[in-house]
């Protein structure tokens, strides 16, 4: 075998195939075997929080319809928000997957091509350290934007109106319409599609602020107060 070029050759190749096995696969995955995953519960953030509470004022029928009414009790009802979000969240999810949204969006902002003055901050390791990235939605190609950046980017109205109709929104849009996620028109969305629109708005979320976004609110504030603002 070795006397020939191509028979050093092919050693050489299944060698530096093992090799690269060796550090790119088993060596991360001894080093971060222990590292705890983050469950969906502890995903809920406050950017988050303001999101869903949006899409009760927005929607509040469809809201009560899909996850009923909210206890009286303050810290209850905290508990039950934060329990509400992180159903959403798993079940957004799998609605993403099963729609195939991912045959058209990334979730990797790459460190090449200056992607980060188009989608924002490149995407670090630790952002995909959850059970909501098991597997992880890199995604296979970029017919729509990349989404780790969704989060606060646009509001759950826009979203609403764009999964019912891209084209009304984004003219010529070769996305597909959605009108199961609606009960008929695009401000009565379905449990399905709120708990879509809260995981859009879950990506990206976890970082503390949005910079590339100036207009968004980032901390929301309790209820109380935002009543008393509009007043
Ligand atoms: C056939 C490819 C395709 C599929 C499938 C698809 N999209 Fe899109 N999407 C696009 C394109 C292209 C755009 C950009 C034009 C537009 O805004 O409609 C887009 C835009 C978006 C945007 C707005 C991004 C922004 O801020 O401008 C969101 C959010 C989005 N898609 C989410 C989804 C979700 C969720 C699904 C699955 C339910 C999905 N897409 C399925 C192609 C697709």
């Amino acid at each position: 075998m070795f006397e020939s070029k191509s028979g050093i050759m092919f050693v050489a190749g299944l060698a530096f195939f093992a090799f690269a096995f060796l550090s790119n696969a088993v060596v991360p995955m001894l080093m971060y075997q222990n590292l705890p995953e983050k469950t969906a519960e502890q995903l809920v953030n406050g950017n988050l929080r303001y999101q869903f509470e949006d899409l009760q004022r927005r929607y509040p029928e469809s809201f009560t319809k899909a996850y009923g009414v909210p206890p009286t009790d303050p810290e209850e009802s905290e508990a039950w928000y934060n329990q509400k979000v992180a159903d959403s969240l798993r079940v957004g999810r799998k609605i993403y997957v099963g729609e195939g949204c991912w045959h058209c969006h990334s979730q990797f902002v790459r460190p090449v091509s200056n992607e980060e003055e188009r989608f924002g901050a490149v995407s670090r390791s630790w952002e995909y350290q959850n059970e909501l990235q098991r597997p992880v939605m890199f995604g296979t190609r970029r017919v729509g934007p990349d989404l780790s950046r969704e989060g606060g980017r646009r509001s759950n109205d826009w979203h609403a109106v764009h999964f019912f109709q891209p084209k009304t929104l984004s003219e010529g849009s070769p996305m597909p319409s959605y009108p199961w996620f609606f009960e008929g028109s695009p401000d009565k969305p379905t449990a399905r599609g709120l708990a879509l629109i809260t995981y859009i708005q879950w990506l990206g979320s976890w970082r503390l602020e949005y910079p590339e976004y100036e207009q968004y609110e980032a901390s929301p504030l309790p209820k109380k107060e935002i009543a008393e603002k509009a007043n």
